[in-house]
């Protein structure tokens, strides 16, 4: 069944940085069905913002009904909803899109920047060894979140935590190998690491954030250059927001 509009409880709204905000929601339909690596689509209450923000899942509690989103502040959306507080109500649509399949026996779990909270349901998820590599710019966050499920390693831009550089640097410095790669972040990290993949013959599913208009399959707003013909269009093209954001790396070009 399609996912519908629903008036969702806030239980919890907290700032983990000057701009990233973590928010648990009351949200019991979608916790039931959704798998790590999907998203929800929150709608501000100001009607002249009338496109969704995507935002992935975080974590997912099953029992207790609820989720979690991690957002960065970037523009008038997400800074309204960095503002909202327990008990008000937001409208959100999920769970959207296809996640992550969990497969192997040895993971590198990768993020960069705002793409690291959807990895945190799947590292709890995934049962087997895991690395788990976190890339920032400079001012780190969820750091601890990850330390129940995996060993982290850090980088940073800027070298001020982890090793000096990004996620790929990280990989090499404490020679970390596996046998599937997961990533999501930024479209240059993601770049990266298809290629490293290809490299070192390491099957990749990489989560893309590209930017979208309806976030459900209906406008092509969000297509990527895919390697087969896709049924919908019928060009090599594929939309995030439906077929993705997780895609297996040999089926996308970045
Ligand atoms: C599948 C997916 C998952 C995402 N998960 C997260 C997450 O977990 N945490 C997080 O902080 N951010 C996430 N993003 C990015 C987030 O959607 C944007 O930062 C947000 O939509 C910006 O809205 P705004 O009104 O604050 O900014 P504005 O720049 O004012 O937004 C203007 C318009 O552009 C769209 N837009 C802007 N940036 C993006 C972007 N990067 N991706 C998609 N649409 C964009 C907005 O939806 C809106 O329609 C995700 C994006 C995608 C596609
Ligand atoms: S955002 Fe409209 S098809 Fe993906």
């Amino acid at each position: 069944m399609a996912a519908v509009k629903d008036s969702i409880k806030i239980l919890e709204n907290i700032a983990l940085t000057d701009d990233v905000f973590s928010m648990w929601l009351d949200a019991s339909t979608i916790a039931k069905k959704a798998i790590p690596g999907q998203f929800v689509n929150l709608f501000s209450k100001d009607h002249s913002m009338m496109l969704p923000r995507p935002i992935s899942i975080c974590e997912i509690d099953k029992l207790g009904g609820r989720i979690r989103l991690v957002f960065r502040v970037v523009g008038k959306g997400t800074k309204e909803f960095s503002l909202l507080k327990r008990g008000d109500s937001i409208e959100v649509m999920g769970p959207l899109g296809n996640g992550f399949s969990i497969e192997g026996k040895k993971a590198l779990i990768i993020g960069g920047g705002i793409g690291i909270p959807p990895l945190l349901q799947l590292s709890k998820d995934f049962a087997g060894e895991k690395h788990i590599v976190l890339g920032y710019r400079d001012t780190t966050f969820m750091e601890e979140d990850f330390r129940a499920y995996g060993n982290v390693y850090i980088s940073t831009e800027d070298g001020s935590r982890g090793v000096k550089g990004n996620v790929v640097n990280a990989i090499e410095e404490n020679n970390l190998d596996a046998d599937i790669i997961y990533a999501c972040g930024p479209t240059p990290m993601l770049k990266g690491l298809q290629q490293y993949a290809k490299e070192h013959n390491i099957k990749a599913q990489l989560s893309l954030e590209e930017r979208m208009a309806c976030g459900v399959g209906a406008c092509l707003g969000c297509v990527c250059k895919s390697r087969s013909v896709d049924d919908h269009s019928m060009v090599n093209n594929k939309r995030v927001c439906k077929e993705g954001p997780v895609f297996y790396g040999d089926e996308v070009e970045l």
